[in-house]
C-alpha cells in the first residue's frame, strides 16, 4: 500500500524504494507522529470533518498503535515508505477505511516538520540535563581542588599561575552559553506547521491556534511556504551541536596534554583511559581522542545540512528527508560524549605537586613588573627593566629567582631586599583581585555564582 499510489500503474523499483525510504531513521518519530495525529484528528472534528463518534474511533486507534510501538511489537512491513506511512497503514489495520480520513487537509510536510520540531522540544531538556550534570561535576571539581595551583598558559607557553579552580570554572562558563543557545532553540523551534498541507494551507477551517496549542507549541506559523520549508531549527541545533562539541574538543585537548609523562599533571581512572594491544605500559586517553575527534564530524553535519539546504528552491523538497539523520547523529553523539566526560572528569586525579613544581619563577616576571609600578615605576619602564632580568638570568643559565640583589638594584634601583616576595606563585595568585580574576576570595564568589547560575 502506497498513500500516493492512484495515478500509478507500476510498482516503485526496488531500489529505488530502498533509496526513498527514511524509515531508518525516522521511525524514531512515531510517539511524535502519533500525538500529532492526534491533535490534527480533534481539529478535523472541531472543522466539523470528523463526527465525535469518528473521532472516538480515530484516537483508540492511535493508541493502539502507540501501544505497539511502546512495547516494541509494532512490525513494520516493506512497503512502509517512512514512519507517517507506516502508522497510517496500521491504524487502517486496526480501523478500517475511517483511517483514510485523518490525512484530510494534511500533507506529510507538514507533518513531518511538526513531528520533527515535537522531537527536538522533547530532546532538548535531556541534552540540557547532561550539561547541567557535567557543569555538576565541574563545580564539585573546582571546589575538590581549591588551593592547587596551575602554570596558565597562553600561546601554549608558560604565562601566569592560576588557581586549577578557576580552570575548571572556566569550562563551567563556556557550558554555561551552551545551555543559553539550547534555550534560545527551544523558542525557535516551537513554531508549528501542521494545517499548512502541502505548501498552500488547508482547505478546511482547522483552528491552527488551538492546535498550536493542543500540542504545546508556541504558535502556529503565519505562512505555509515557510512551514514546510523552514529547517532553520535543525540547523540552529546543528551549530549548537558544533561549537558546543568544539568546547569539548579544547577541553579534551587540555586534558590530554596535562595527562601525558611530561606534564603529568592529571591521572585518569582506569574507568576511562584504555591500553595498547603492543606496550604494555600503555594508559591511553582514547575517550578525549574521540571527544576531541567527535568536532569534527558536528562540524561536518552542519555544513552538511547547510550544503542540502542552499539550493531548494520552493517549499518542500525531498532533499529534506536529509535533515534528520543529521541532527539524530548529532544529537546521540553528544548524549554519549556529554555523560562520559562528566564521568571521566569526577573520577580523575589530579597531581597538584607537579603543577606547582612546574611553575617556573619566570611565571612571576609580571608581578615583578607590578613590584616596580607600586612604587611608582611606569608601567612600560617596569617591563622593560624586568625583561632585561629575564636576559641576565637565562644568559647565565640561572632560575630568575636566583639572580642576586646587586643584578636588580643595577637593573633598577627601586628593587629592593623585598623583591623575592615578589616570586610566589601563591601570592601573584593571590593579588589578581579584580572582579573575574584568580585570586582565591574571587573565585569562591565566582564558585557561588556558577552554584546560583545552575540552580
Ligand atoms: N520522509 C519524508 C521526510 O522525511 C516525509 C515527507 C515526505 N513528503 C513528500 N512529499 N514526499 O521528509
Amino acid at each position: 500500500m502506497k498513500l500516493w499510489g492512484g495515478r500509478f500503474s507500476e510498482n516503485l523499483n526496488t531500489l529505488a524504494a530502498r533509496m526513498n525510504s527514511s524509515l531508518a531513521f525516522d521511525q524514531r518519530l512515531a510517539e511524535v507522529d502519533i500525538r500529532g495525529s492526534k491533535a490534527w484528528a480533534k481539529a478535523l472534528a472541531g472543522a466539523g470533518i470528523l463526527s465525535q463518534e469518528e473521532l472516538e474511533l480515530l484516537l483508540q486507534g492511535l493508541e493502539k498503535v502507540a501501544d505497539e510501538f511502546k512495547g516494541s511489537k509494532f512490525v513494520f512491513q516493506e512497503s512502509d515508505e517512512d514512519i507517517h506511512t507506516a502508522v497510517e497503514r496500521r491504524l487502517k489495520e486496526f480501523i478500517g477505511p475511517l483511517a483514510g480520513k485523518l490525512h484530510t487537509g494534511r500533507s506529510r510536510n507538514d507533518q513531518v516538520a511538526t513531528d520533527f520540531r515535537l522531537w527536538m522540544l522533547e530532546t532538548i531538556p535531556h541534552l540540557d540535563g547532561q550539561l547541567k550534570e557535567l557543569q555538576g561535576t565541574l563545580i564539585e571539581r573546582a571546589e575538590r581542588d581549591m588551593g592547587a595551583l596551575l602554570p596558565g598558559y597562553t600561546h601554549m607557553q608558560q604565562a601566569q599561575p592560576v588557581l586549577l579552580s578557576h580552570w575548571w570554572l572556566w569550562q563551567f562558563w563556556m557550558l554555561q552559553r551552551d545551555r543559553d543557545r539550547l534555550m534560545n532553540l527551544v523558542e525557535e523551534t516551537s513554531v508549528l506547521p501542521l494545517g499548512c498541507g502541502a505548501l498552500a494551507g488547508s482547505s478546511f477551517p482547522v483552528d491552527r491556534f488551538a492546535l498550536a496549542t493542543e500540542l504545546g507549541f508556541r504558535r502556529p506559523f503565519p505562512n505555509s511556504l515557510d512551514a514546510v520549508s523552514d529547517r532553520d531549527f535543525a540547523a540552529g541545533f546543528l551549530f549548537w551541536a558544533a561549537l558546543l562539541g568544539v568546547h569539548l574538543s579544547r577541553l579534551s585537548e587540555a586534558l590530554i596534554i596535562y595527562s601525558s609523562r611530561e606534564f603529568g599533571f592529571i591521572r585518569l581512572s582506569d574507568a576511562f583511559s584504555t591500553g595498547s594491544s603492543l606496550m604494555p605500559q600503555k594508559k591511553n586517553p582514547d575517550l578525549l581522542e574521540l571527544t576531541r575527534a567527535q568536532s569534527g564530524k558536528l562540524i561536518g553535519l552542519l555544513t552538511g545540512l547547510l550544503a542540502v539546504l542552499k539550493g531548494l528552491p520552493s517549499a518542500y523538497d525531498k532533499d529534506l528527508q536529509e535533515d534528520k539523520p543529521a541532527v539524530f547523529e548529532a544529537a546521540d553523539r553528544l548524549a554519549d560524549s556529554l555523560a562520559v566526560l562528566s564521568g571521566l572528569i569526577a573520577t580523575l586525579e589530579i597531581n597538584a605537586g607537579r603543577m606547582r613544581a612546574a611553575i617556573d619563577p619566570q611565571m612571576m616576571a609580571t608581578d615583578l613588573a607590578d613590584y616596580l609600578v607600586r612604587k611608582g615605576v611606569p608601567f612600560r619602564q617596569a617591563h622593560e627593566a624586568v625583561g632585561a632580568a629575564v636576559q641576565k638570568a637565562e644568559a647565565s643559565g640561572k632560575p630568575l629567582s636566583m639572580l642576586p640583589l646587586e643584578t636588580w638594584q643595577e637593573i633598577h634601583p627601586a628593587f629592593e631586599s623585598d623583591i623575592l616576595e615578589a616570586f610566589s606563585a601563591e601570592i601573584s595568585v593571590k593579588n589578581r583581585v579584580a572582579y573575574g580574576g584568580t585570586a582565591p576570595q574571587e573565585v569562591l564568589e565566582q564558585l557561588a555564582l556558577a552554584r546560583q547560575v545552575l540552580g
